[in-house]
């Protein structure tokens, strides 16, 4: 942990004695006599903040992470004095705040310790760019796991570990290279069947410790800037999520098609050969929403122009497109091309909005197109700017969408990759350096591009891509995880960062399918698209120089399987739909890990591959060429296999059947997953009924539907259907009861439950407690039952 030269190293500095106390309201304040304060708040009564000051002055207090929806409010707080510490209590915590050293150790009000110091706080002096490398060591507890941490292309579980935060441009990444493009200073922690979450809300460049340097020790510490963390209590992983997401805020809702099926190259050109692919996905029948444009469509990559050459009349070609159910979505960099006669240059340079050195010159660097300057999108002006500069392109062109990329920001030819640390940042009105403002760049990028999309496609709803990301980022866009490689092994790593990027608050996330860089064969194209399709953002993407990576690039029997998870998916958008709705509005994670799905069962801790899609879903792709199966742990309870209907009882590892035309698939018991019939794309059809399989479980289970206008605010004034389902299974009887909320009236009338491993044949059926004729639910050797949308009970009877 020595950050500078041995030479300038006075060493680690310690608070002391606390001196004084004192409460306001919500915040606690603890002053040692060398000028150490903690302010502690109390957000929730399982969500403290622990701040730390040096020389009794506290920054001013600003973040980019946190959503300003954050909503607080506490039941109880007391706080007691003994000779040797403060105790403070809350509805669920106590926090001991020891007098003589100011560290803390927070437990749950039975006693059990979730959380301790060891050092605790401690601080380095930073004599070559001024202020303190701030420290916090804890004690790991025994047996703890760690999980979290954005995109790290490594284990799920952290523990051992040492990672850091600093964006970074990773092109053709391996497994364990860190850092990445993202960075989400969170953490979870679990041991003795409690989790709790650590959020480090500070931009500099951050590291994390997980019993790697010592093995009983967990620490954190930054470049700069304050000790500045959120505590959050669990005990439930779940619980830990959603409040960490809370914390940082949700997304809106997408419109549907972003959920789609997406087709992307570096580059598809010209306007013909665009043309041609989106004929091809119709002509294949294969499902498609959206047509991605590489930095090849703009005049000598210069942002918010068109290379006429090839793409003549972009406005005819991008709504030619939307008629055959194309959406387009183009690229834009930050570095604007040093070119006098170029607007968006001039217009930049006459308001002052880029990046400066510290001592006054442009902050240059090469990228596509040349030397660039880079607009500074901490600035509230700018990022004004940049929202105004979209109205043409949206508006007029009639673009759909907007992919952020290279906003680490990328600089070529540099050993830094990036800007230069002394460049100058406004950080809205806290004016700093790329050493502080360097990973929330792309985050104020991609938040402008937000702003400026919301506006001008209005009354539809924004969607947009960004490559960096800070913690909070996931408010204003959707992410993929960069420049990937074609091998299996990225295959692994793509399953465990969508994964971990759920468990940090980013769920709108996916990877470039079959590999970014280098090729992939035929059976890796497929294995690839069997794990994407359950990812909440599902595109592929390939650097054009290694041949074509279009669903019917290999041979027949991989386009037939392709064609069939694409299907699957569009089958699926109800439930994927639905998960959306969740994770917006409560912050539940879109994919889940099995750890964060049963933290009991310790078998789970160390799993990497299973994830849960959605709530009700268990996924497990495959990693391996030539496989006919894996191996995978079923988490405990009863599993459907999703091919064969076999009921398959859980906690323990099974070989599970699946060559190269299937992937292992398994629904919860009790489950009712919504289906729609198969689109070409979003809004297609108008769907005449909706499919629910239903999963025969002797217990209960609840399912949730949600539904609404698949884009435009309607919603957001109540115009919605939610329908909730409550599924409960006897030897010879199953009940439903459907509660249903929203006034958004579906296009069908009728519902079709699929009935799976029912164990019993059906004598009777009670609808809202009427008998019908079995005829008149259409009810055939299937288990097929047609039902008015609108039924509140149904009885099935057995004989
Ligand atoms: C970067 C992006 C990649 C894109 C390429 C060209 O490498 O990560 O997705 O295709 O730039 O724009």
């Amino acid at each position: 942990m020595i950050t500078n030269t041995e030479l300038e190293y006075k060493g680690n500095l310690y608070p002391n004695t606390i001196v004084e106390f004192h409460r306001d309201t919500d915040k606690l304040f603890f002053t040692t006599s060398n000028g150490v304060i903690l302010e502690m708040t109390i957000l929730r009564d399982s969500i403290l903040r622990f701040r730390y000051a040096t020389e009794n002055i506290f920054e001013p207090d600003f973040s980019y992470a946190i959503s300003e929806n954050v909503s607080v409010g506490f039941n109880h707080l007391k706080v007691e004095e003994t000779p040797t510490e403060y105790l403070v209590y809350t509805a669920k915590l106590k926090v001991l705040v020891d007098k003589k050293t100011l560290r803390t150790q927070i437990s749950d009000l039975d006693g059990n310790i979730i959380n301790e110091d060891e050092l605790g706080f401690h601080w380095e002096e930073n004599y070559e760019f001024g202020g303190n490398s701030v420290k916090m060591s804890k004690i790991t507890q025994n047996a703890e796991s760690f999980y979290g941490l954005g995109d790290k292309a490594t284990h799920s579980n952290l523990k051992g570990k040492r990672v850091s935060n600093w964006v970074t441009d990773q092109y053709a990444y391996g497994k364990d290279q860190d850092p990445l493009y993202k960075a989400i200073p969170f953490f979870i922690g679990l041991h003795n069947n409690k989790s709790y979450g650590i959020f480090f809300d500070n931009t500099f460049k951050t590291n994390f410790d997980f019993a790697h340097e010592r093995r009983n020790v967990t620490s954190f510490w930054a470049d700069g800037g304050e000790m500045n963390y959120y505590f959050i209590y669990g005990p439930q992983m779940s619980q830990v999520v959603k409040s960490y997401t809370n914390l940082t805020g949700t997304p809106e809702l997408p419109p549907m098609w972003a959920m789609g099926y997406h087709q992307s190259k570096w580059s598809y050109y010209p306007e013909s050969n665009v043309r041609a692919i989106a004929k091809n996905f119709r002509k294949m029948r294969i499902p498609c929403d959206a047509i991605y444009l590489d930095i090849d469509y703009m005049d000598g990559f210069k942002c918010f122009t068109w290379d006429k050459s090839r793409f003549p009349n972009p406005k005819k070609m991008i709504s030619d497109l939307e008629e055959k159910g194309f959406k387009t979505v183009v690229m834009i960099d930050p570095g604007i091309k040093i070119d006098k006669d170029y607007w968006v240059y001039q217009e930049a340079i006459e308001n002052d909005y880029f990046c400066k050195r510290a001592d006054g010159a442009f902050m240059k660097g090469k990228v596509w197109p040349g030397e660039c300057n880079f607009p500074d999108f901490t600035n509230p002006k700018v990022r004004e700017w940049w929202a105004e500069l979209y109205k043409e392109m949206m508006s007029e062109i009639g673009v759909h969408a907007v992919w952020n990329d290279m906003n680490e920001p990328a600089v070529m030819e540099v050993p830094t990759k990036t800007a230069p640390l002394d460049t100058r940042h406004d950080y809205d009105g806290h004016p700093c350096s790329h050493r502080k403002a360097h990973n929330v760049y792309g985050m104020q990028m991609v938040r402008a591009t937000y702003e400026g999309i919301k506006k001008y496609v209005y009354p539809k709803r924004p969607f947009v891509i960004t490559r960096a990301a800070f913690a909070g980022t996931q408010r204003f866009s959707s992410t993929w995880t960069g420049d990937n490689v074609a091998t299996w092994e990225h295959l692994w790593i793509a399953n465990v960062q969508a994964q971990r990027m759920c468990m940090s608050g980013y769920s709108f996330v996916g990877s470039d399918i079959g590999g970014f860089a280098e090729q992939p064969n035929g059976e890796l194209f497929a294995r690839w698209i069997q794990l994407g399709v359950f990812h909440p953002f599902c595109r592929v993407h390939s650097s054009g120089d290694h041949g074509d990576q279009e669903p019917w690039s290999f041979d027949d029997e991989v386009t037939n399987i392709v064609r069939k998870f694409i299907e699957l998916r569009y089958q699926l958008l109800p439930y994927l739909y639905t998960m959306f709705y969740r994770y917006s509005k409560e912050g539940v994670p879109m994919l889940k890990p099995l750890v964060h799905f049963d933290q009991e069962d310790h078998q789970t801790h160390f799993r990497t591959d299973e994830f849960i899609f959605g709530e009700q879903i268990l996924i497990c792709p495959v990693h391996e060429p030539n496989a006919q199966g894996r191996r995978m742990y079923l988490p405990r309870g009863t599993w459907y296999n999703y091919w064969t209907n076999e009921a398959v009882v859980g906690g323990m590892e099974k070989w599970v059947v699946a060559g190269l035309d299937k992937i292992p698939i398994f629904i919860k018991e009790g489950a009712m997953i919504p289906k729609y019939p198969v689109q070409q794309y979003v809004g297609e059809l108008e769907i005449k009924e909706m499919v629910l399989d239903v999963y025969f479980k002797n217990g209960v289970e609840t399912s949730t539907v949600y539904e609404d206008g698949q884009d435009g605010y309607d919603y957001k004034k109540g115009r919605y259907s939610l329908r909730n389902f409550n599924l409960k299974g006897k030897a010879n009887e199953l009940l439903i009861q459907q509660f249903k909320d929203g006034s958004f009236i579906t296009s069908y009338e009728t519902l079709k439950m699929n009935l799976h491993g029912l164990p019993f044949k059906i004598k009777k059926i009670q609808i809202d407690n009427e008998f019908v004729d079995l005829k008149d639910v259409k009810l055939n050797g299937n288990n097929n039952i047609h039902i008015s949308k609108d039924f509140t009970l149904l009885h099935i009877i057995g004989e």
